[in-house]
C-alpha cells in the first residue's frame, strides 16, 4: 500500500556521510518508515546501538516493531529537539558516533488524506506531524489575525501575495470555518493573482502553515545546537532538508559552527594566534558542499529532486577552558 511506503532519499549518500563504525551509536531523528534506520543497522555489528526518534505516532509504531526485532535498535516518540534530553536521560551526551537528521514530512504523512497535509486530496485541515500535539492547521487558520497570517505566508511560505492571501482567509472564515484542505486551497489560489500555475498555487502557503504547526525551523536550530554537544569526537552530522529556509539554516549553522571565534580586524594577533583561537572555538569541520539527489535517484523517486544533504563532523574538543584560563 503506497501510503506505508516512504523511499529514503539520498540513502548512500548518507551511509558514507556517516562513515558507520560497526560497534558506533547513532541517531536518527527522523525515523519515518525506517528507511535510513534499517540500513544504518545493516552496517552495525552485535554491539552497535541505533536510536530512533519521531514524533509521529504512527512512525513510532512502525519503529516498535523493529526495535522488537532487534536489540541494537530502541525509538522515542519525541519531537527531535529534545535530542539533549534524550542523550542525557541515556548517558550519550559526548558519546554519539552519528546523527541524521532526514527533516521534512515523510510520504505517509503526505499520502494519507486524513492527515491534512495535502491539497490534492481533500481531508481535515490538520498537518500535525504529532498527532497528540494540540495546535493544528486548522487552529492556525482560525485563529490567527490576518497580519499574523500574512507574516507566516510572507516568512515561512516566502509568498509574493501573503497580505492578500490572509485578507481572503480572514474574511472567508467570518461567513464560515475552514474546515478541510481543498477549501482552504481554493480560497488561498483564489486570492493569488495570475493564471494557473503548473504547482498549485497554495503550495507556499501549505508550506508555510505547516510549518507554523510544527514549529520546523525552531525545532532545527535546537536540535542542530544539541548535536554538536551530543557527538563524540569526529562524529558525523548528516542533515537532509527539503526547502531553501531549512537548507539554509543549516548551512548558516554549519558556517558559523567551523569558522569559530571571529576576531575583529583590529586586534593585535599573530596568524598563528589567530588559528589557535579558532580552532578552540570551532566545533564542526564541513565535510564536502551540498549533496544532491543523482539523476538515477531523481528518475526513480520524484521526491527526492528537492533534498539536499550537509555532512559535518564533530571537532574533537579543544580544551576552551584551559585556553581561557591560560589566558586570565
Ligand atoms: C522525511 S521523513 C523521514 C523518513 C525516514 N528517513 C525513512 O527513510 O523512512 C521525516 C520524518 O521525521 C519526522 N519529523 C519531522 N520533524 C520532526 C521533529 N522535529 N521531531 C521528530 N520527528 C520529526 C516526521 O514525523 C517523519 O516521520
Amino acid at each position: 500500500m503506497a501510503a506505508l511506503t516512504h523511499i529514503p532519499v539520498l540513502l548512500q549518500e548518507c551511509l558514507t556521510g556517516l562513515q558507520i563504525k560497526a560497534d558506533g551509536v547513532y541517531i536518527d531523528g527522523t525515523f519515518g518508515r525506517g528507511g535510513h534506520s534499517r540500513q544504518i543497522l545493516s552496517k552495525l555489528g552485535p554491539n552497535g546501538r541505533l536510536i530512533g526518534l519521531d514524533r509521529d505516532l504512527t512512525a513510532v509504531a512502525v519503529g516498535e516493531e523493529l526495535a522488537a526485532s532487534d536489540p541494537r535498535f530502541s525509538i522515542v516518540h519525541t519531537p527531535f529537539s529534545r535530542l539533549l534530553d534524550v542523550c542525557t536521560d541515556l548517558d550519550l551526551v559526548g558519546r554519539v558516533d552519528g546523527i541524521l537528521l532526514d527533516i521534512g514530512v515523510s510520504s505517509p504523512q503526505l499520502d494519507e488524506a486524513e492527515r491534512g497535509f495535502s491539497f490534492d486530496k481533500d481531508g481535515p485541515l490538520d498537518m500535525r506531524m504529532d498527532q497528540s500535539a494540540e495546535k493544528s492547521a486548522a487552529t492556525v487558520v482560525a485563529t490567527y489575525d490576518e497580519k499574523a497570517l500574512a507574516y507566516i505566508f510572507k516568512v515561512y511560505g516566502e509568498e509574493r501575495f501573503a497580505s492578500k492571501v490572509a485578507r481572503a482567509i480572514v474574511k472567508r472564515r467570518e461567513v464560515q470555518p475552514f474546515t478541510t484542505t481543498k477549501d482552504l486551497a481554493n480560497v488561498i489560489a483564489g486570492a493569488i493573482p495570475g493564471k494557473p500555475t503548473p504547482k498549485h498555487k497554495a503550495t507556499r502557503c501549505f508550506q508555510a502553515l505547516r510549518i507554523e504547526v510544527n514549529s520546523e525551523l525552531e525545532e532545527l536550530k535546537t536540535a542542530l545546537a544539541s548535536a554538536v554537544q551530543v557527538l563524540a569526537p569526529h562524529g558525523r552530522l548528516c542533515v537532509i532538508s527539503f526547502h531553501s529556509l531549512e537548507d539554509r539554516i543549516v548551512k548558516n549553522f554549519y558556517r558559523e559552527q567551523s569558522q569559530g571565534e571571529q576576531i575583529p580586524p583590529h586586534i593585535p594577533l599573530t596568524q598563528e594566534e589567530l588559528e589557535r583561537r579558532r580552532l578552540a572555538s570551532a566545533t564542526l569541520e564541513l565535510v564536502g558542499g551540498a549533496q544532491k539527489a543523482s539523476d538515477e535517484e531523481l528518475n526513480a523517486n520524484v521526491r527526492s529532486r528537492s533534498a539536499t544533504l550537509r555532512v559535518a563532523e564533530r571537532l574533537p574538543y579543544t580544551p576552551s577552558s584551559s585556553l581561557a584560563s591560560k589566558e586570565e
